[in-house]
């Protein structure tokens, strides 16, 4: 079974790559240059040239920075700046094309409150995947010389989130991440400081007394009051840039050649870093990534200029032209379904200021409607209405279709580029030209494609087509239920929500109900106060009219008269007029006719924001929507839930996975655990393992707070600092409780092919990546670790065995952990190594470990076995200092002092102290690094040999 783990090991730290970001602007990469990197300026930021120019400044320095932090190997290119639609139009702005700000590599956007102006990298996936942007704000732009007093020059600050979003490389600073800590017990028998170089000189300081630290007898490193300063004068060291790009000397990533301790890069250091690329050095997380693989962008000769090229584009609105399939295999219930949907989204969901345009395609294509204007009433969007076409041909040419899309943006001499085109088809290319043969004027047009492959049996080139133009692909399986296709439908426009000036629709229930004859069936929605404006119910159904009655919160009917009966698309709509009262609205429909069978009434009710504060939103991804099983038989789903920037924690999320045979519901969490990589970020993630066929599977991610426990995380995070100290982790967090709320958005499509019926278990158990020691006693010799249990397959279900590991060094466990010493239950004093928790349940236990003294530190790391013997990676490296540590002082430890002084600095004032603290320090001499050694060793009980 070795074999196959290994395999699943390669794919699991390569499949999300460059997937995570699949409908991300793709920068390219060519004889050291890159090209097409896109900063884009949120709509809603006011024109200000100096922040244009400031950004071209920045880059240009940053860009010469590169060259040289990479050894000659990488520079920028070519940048283009979005600049938005509101700003004062000018010669140079050129038109926009496939750019937009939901796809930007860098975004230049107000402040997330839990970062403030501090300069943050968004990542999804795992080490060397890339990140998803780089968020700066107008503020740290335009305040240039306080962002460099906090955060150090701006390039080299910018090579440290390039860092992070393009070589999926983590901070080599300590972070409040699990298994993360700012100080551990080395090889050595040392305590040093979590850094990267360890030549990184510096001060440990006690930031309450700001005298010297002392080590805590209850975790054998530093007291949580002490904090590292690296020297800011007469540092000679070279990295790394991932650890304090602040630091002068610094100017380059650590690597992992040991004749150059000024790079060489620190393995055993707990940080976030080493934990997600088990120990790997930037420089080899590099190596490996596409740019530099198998010596690709070797270093550049001679001299190079590299200043790079910038374009500024301006973005425009939203259009849109429909491209429907009206071919024979359409005709009917399936016809009559994409017009429910259709007419739903030229009604309620395209946002005013857009422009929309028809296209109709069987035998050839049709121009069904130019672009119209969605002005503020209704008459533009009846017009697109009434025009939807009703009849079908024989033969099916996609590539017509397109082509007439492609035309329809280029009236009157405009520009498509930019402009979208909405796919939908139930069937394959009957008459040329098809998909391939018309890519290369799609691509000339600049324009992105989503798609909505209607039906299995609709071309499986649709998905290609939405990949290759940064558009957003969607099945709809054709059943009664056309909720799924409401839902994408819906999604093409909420994902790009920066083109609209309008707030957008946002989707609080879509479902469908099956009413046998005869019968009611009732069920509700909980409308929260944080939306309300302009909600609209609609019932959809086929076959005979539909009864139904819709309750509000306070137990009144909504009267009969305010139903839009649409009898020509068989959907009633029920607008609620001003705000909609607050609580659970609940509505029943009735099949009332006697003759027809049960009946699906599909039901969907949409809200838009009621007050200036922001709504609770969902945003769904899923890491690869073409699924090669052979190689790659799983899936990673994310769902985004936030209210504006900040993360809403503790929600019950679930992707609702709808494949060829069978539906399954998959609960997503924000957790940590693989492959979720940070805890609490609002960023939910799970692993879908359910494929049973070839074909299309659809997704639809769910949100509610029927527990009651979801929050608001506003708990302010200090990156790019080195100098947040464990006690931070409690710096008076501030959480929200959100109140009872619901969501449903669609993630997309997942098409899996090569699908082989393999009953074997050959899907490992995830890789642990949170063990750490939370206590360790001298006076009983032992240590206590926890971890969070993973499953069976990955982080489902509950594994069979755990390998934790034992050695006195690091090499010994990282080269050879198989042959370190077991921990066994003859070691435990509290806990049970044969005892498995399901994944995700935190598990502790007590080691008696068997020497203790000065030059006894320990090493552990763990691995989980399933039933067939498949195991997972080893976890990440932990150590213990086991030597006698006296009480700590009182007068040197204070928590509640020290709690308030985090609480009133705040990012700023850190950042600010820090440098009174390096002033303060700067004239210092040097000091021991271990400031407390007390000779006292002893053996109490040698149970644990070999180690
Ligand atoms: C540990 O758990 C196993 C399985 O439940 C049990 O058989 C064994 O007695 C336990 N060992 C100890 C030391 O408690």
């Amino acid at each position: 079974m070795k074999g196959t783990v290994h395999i699943f090991a390669i794919f699991l730290s390569l499949f999300c790559f460059g997937l995570c970001s699949w409908s991300r602007n793709q920068i390219t990469f060519t004889n050291g240059g890159y090209n097409n990197v896109l900063i884009a300026i949120n709509k809603d930021i006011p024109e200000n040239q100096q922040l244009v120019d400031t950004i071209k400044e920045i880059f240009t320095s940053a860009s010469e920075k590169l060259l040289n932090a990479t050894n000659k190997r990488a520079y920028w290119r070519s940048i283009s700046i979005l600049v938005p639609k509101s700003w004062q139009h000018k010669p140079e702005y050129e038109a926009v094309t496939s750019e937009s700000f939901d796809r930007a590599n860098v975004v230049i956007d107000f402040e997330n409150p839990r970062w403030g102006d501090n300069p943050y990298t968004k990542q999804l996936g795992g080490c060397g995947e890339p990140g998803e942007y780089i968020h700066l704000t107008p503020n740290y732009i335009l305040e240039k010389s306080m962002s460099e007093y906090i955060w150090g020059p701006m390039d080299k600050l910018l090579l440290h989130e390039w860092g992070h979003l393009r070589w999926g490389l983590f901070d080599e600073y300590t972070t409040s991440d699990p298994g993360s800590a700012p100080f551990y017990a080395t090889s050595s028998n040392t305590v040093e400081a979590t850094r990267c170089s360890l030549a990184i000189t510096g001060q440990y300081v006690n930031i309450f007394t700001l005298r010297d630290c002392y080590l805590d007898p209850d975790t054998g490193i530093y007291q949580p009051e002490c904090v590292f300063f690296p020297d800011v004068n007469g540092q000679t060291t070279k990295a790394s840039i991932m650890y304090g790009q602040f630091i002068d000397s610094v100017y380059t990533y650590c690597h992992s050649d040991s004749s150059d301790p000024l790079g060489y890069h620190n393995v055993e250091a707990p940080h976030k870093h080493n934990i997600m690329c088990s120990s790997k050095s930037s420089w080899d997380v590099m190596l490996e990534s596409d740019d530099f693989k198998n010596n690709a962008n070797p270093p550049i000769e001679g001299k190079v200029d590299t200043k790079p090229i910038f374009r500024i584009i301006q973005a425009r609105e939203r259009r849109v032209v429909l491209v429907l399939d009206t071919s024979d295999s359409m005709r009917g219930e399936r016809l009559e379904k994409l017009l429910q949907s259709a007419t739903q989204y030229l009604r309620y969901t395209i946002d005013e200021g857009s422009y929309v345009g028809i296209v109709e395609f069987n035998i050839a294509a049709y121009v069904v409607s130019e672009l119209v204007y969605i002005s503020d009433n209704n008459t533009s969007r009846e017009v697109l209405v009434a025009a939807l076409p009703v009849d079908t041909e024989r033969e099916t040419c996609i590539g017509c279709g397109i082509l007439d899309g492609i035309e329809v943006l280029s009236r009157n001499g405009d520009d498509p580029a930019g402009g979208y085109l909405l796919v939908i088809s139930d069937g394959k290319n009957t008459q040329p030209p098809g998909i391939k043969n018309v890519i290369d004027e799609v691509n000339n047009a600049g324009v992105i494609i989503d798609t909505i492959a209607f039906t299995n049996k609709a071309d499986t080139e649709l998905t290609t087509l939405s990949e290759e133009t940064g558009g957003i692909a969607f099945f709809f399986a054709g059943d009664s239920d056309i909720s799924v296709l409401n839902n994408a439908f819906t999604a093409t426009v909420t994902t790009r929500p920066d083109v609209s000036t309008q707030s957008l629709p946002i989707t609080l229930y879509s479902d469908s109900l099956k009413v046998p004859v005869g019968a009611n069936i009732s069920d509700s929605v909980f409308i929260d106060s944080t939306v309300g404006l302009e909600t609209v119910f609609t019932f959809s159904w086929i076959g005979t009219l539909i009864q139904l009655w819709l309750e509000s919160p306070d137990g009144n009917f909504v009267d009969q008269n305010q139903y839009i009966v649409d009898k020509d698309t068989n959907i009633i709509t029920i607008k609620i007029n001003d705000t909609a009262m607050t609580g659970y609205w609940v509505f029943t429909v009735a099949n009332v006719n006697k003759k027809s069978p049960s009946q699906v009434a599909t039901v969907t009710v949409t809200s838009k924001q009621s007050s200036k504060e922001d709504p609770i939103e969902v945003l769904a991804l899923v890491s690869d929507p073409s699924i090669n099983y052979s190689t790659e038989p799983v899936v990673a789903i994310y769902a985004i839930v936030t209210k504006g920037y900040l993360p809403v924690i503790n929600a019950q999320v679930f992707a609702v996975v709808q494949s060829p045979d069978a539906i399954e519901e998959v609960p997503l969490f924000d957790n940590g655990a693989e492959p979720d990589i940070t805890e609490d970020d609002g960023v939910y993630s799970g692993y879908y393992l359910g494929f049973s066929n070839n074909g299309r599977y659809s997704v639809a991610i769910k949100v509610n707070n029927s527990a009651q426990m979801a929050m608001v995380n506003m708990a302010k995070v200090t990156g790019s600092l080195p100098i947040k100290p464990e006690s931070t982790n409690d710096d008076l967090p501030v959480f929200e409780p959100t109140g009872m709320f619901v969501r449903i958005t669609s993630g997309g499509v997942i098409q899996v092919e090569n699908y082989v019926d393999n009953p074997k278990d050959n899907l490992a158990p995830s890789r642990i990546l949170d063990l750490s020691v939370v206590k360790t006693s001298y006076s009983e010799q032992s240590v206590v670790l926890q971890w969070t249990a993973v499953g069976d397959d990955f982080n489902k279900g509950t594994a069979t065995k755990y390998e934790l590991m034992a050695a006195s060094n690091y090499s010994k466990l990282f080269y050879d952990f198989a042959n370190s010493r077991l921990v066994t239950n003859d070691d435990l004093i509290l806990g049970n190594m044969s005892i498995i928790s399901p994944a995700g349940t935190r598990e502790t236990v007590t080691i008696r470990v068997p020497t203790r003294g000065e030059d006894a530190t320990y090493f552990f790391a763990i691995r989980a076995h399933d039933e067939s013997d498949n195991y997972g990676e080893v976890s990440n490296i932990v150590s213990a200092n086991m030597e006698y540590i006296p009480p700590i002082p009182a007068e040197n430890q204070d928590p509640e002092k020290r709690i308030a002084l985090w609480a009133t600095l705040g990012t700023l004032g850190i950042a600010i102290f820090a440098g009174i603290i390096f002033a303060f320090f700067r004239s210092s001499k040097q000091k021991k690094n271990k400031l407390n050694k007390v000779e006292h060793s002893d053996n109490v009980n040698n149970r644990m040999d070999n180690i």
